[in-house]
C-alpha cells in the first residue's frame, strides 16, 4: 500500500461499471487516491465480483436484515472506519442514505448521478430527460448532502439528446462520460484542488474553454 494516498471506500449496488473506472484510474501509481473497501447492499452485485478480481476487502451489508434505515446506516460506518476509510465514492448506491449518515461523512462523500443537477433527480433520469426534450442531458460527481441527489457540484459532463434516442441509447452516452469524470473528480480532491465553499466547489484545475452546442450550428 502506497503511503500517502487518499484511503477511499465504494459504496455499489449494482453492475459497478463506475466502480471500475475508479479500480482502472487506481491502477496508476501516481493516482493520489487508493479503494480500500467496496461494500454493497445487494447480494450478488457485480460491483463485488469487480472488487474480488482487483484485490480488494469487500463487505455485504444487506438492508433487509436491518429494522430501519438508521440500523442499517450505522452498521456501514462502521464498517467503513473499521477499514480505515477517508473518503466515500457512492457508485450506483441505490439506497437512500439518512441524515445522520451523510452528517457524520460531510464534506467527504460524493456521488455520481446521471443526469445534470439540478436537473432530472431521481430514478429514470435518461426517460425524465427525453420526456422534457432537452437537447443537452450528461451526468454528475457532487458532494453529498442529506436531501436527495443534492449538494455542490464537482464535475458534469454533457452529452447531445439525440433524434430516435432510447432511454437506452442515452444512458450508454451518459454512462461512457461517467467513467470519465468520477476518476476526474477523486483525483481533484485527493490532490487538495477541489474544495467545498458554501454550496459550490472552488476548482484549481485548467477548464475547457469550450461549450457544448446542440446541434452543431451549420
Ligand atoms: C450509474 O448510471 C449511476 O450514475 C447511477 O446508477 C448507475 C450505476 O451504474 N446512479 C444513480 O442513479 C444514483 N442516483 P454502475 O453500477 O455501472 O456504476
Amino acid at each position: 500500500m502506497a503511503a500517502g494516498k487518499l484511503r477511499v471506500g465504494v459504496l455499489a449496488s449494482g453492475q459497478g461499471s463506475n466502480l471500475q473506472a475508479l479500480i482502472d484510474a487506481c491502477a496508476d501509481p501516481s493516482f493520489p487516491a487508493e479503494i480500500v473497501h467496496v461494500l454493497s447492499n445487494v447480494e450478488g452485485a457485480y460491483a463485488l465480483e469487480r472488487a474480488r478480481r482487483a484485490g480488494i476487502p469487500t463487505a455485504l451489508i444487506r438492508h433487509r436484515e436491518y429494522s430501519s434505515r438508521e440500523a442499517f446506516d450505522a452498521a456501514v460506518d462502521a464498517c467503513l472506519r473499521e477499514a480505515g476509510v477517508e473518503f466515500v465514492c457512492l457508485a450506483g448506491f441505490m439506497r437512500l442514505l439518512s441524515e445522520g449518515f451523510v452528517r457524520g461523512w460531510d464534506g467527504r462523500m460524493i456521488n455520481i448521478h446521471p443526469s445534470l443537477l439540478p436537473s432530472f433527480k431521481g430514478l429514470h433520469t435518461h426517460a425524465q430527460a427525453l420526456q422534457a426534450g432537452v437537447k443537452v442531458h450528461g451526468c454528475t460527481v457532487h458532494f453529498v448532502r442529506p436531501a436527495l441527489d443534492d449538494g455542490p457540484v464537482l464535475a458534469q459532463a454533457a452529452v447531445p439528446v439525440l433524434p430516435g434516442d432510447s432511454a437506452d441509447l442515452l444512458a450508454a452516452r451518459v454512462l461512457e462520460q461517467e467513467h470519465r469524470i468520477y476518476p476526474l473528480a477523486l483525483r481533484l480532491i485527493a490532490e487538495g484542488r477541489a474544495v467545498v465553499d458554501g454550496d459550490v466547489v472552488r476548482i484549481d484545475a485548467p477548464h475547457a474553454g469550450q461549450a457544448l452546442v446542440n446541434p452543431v450550428a451549420p
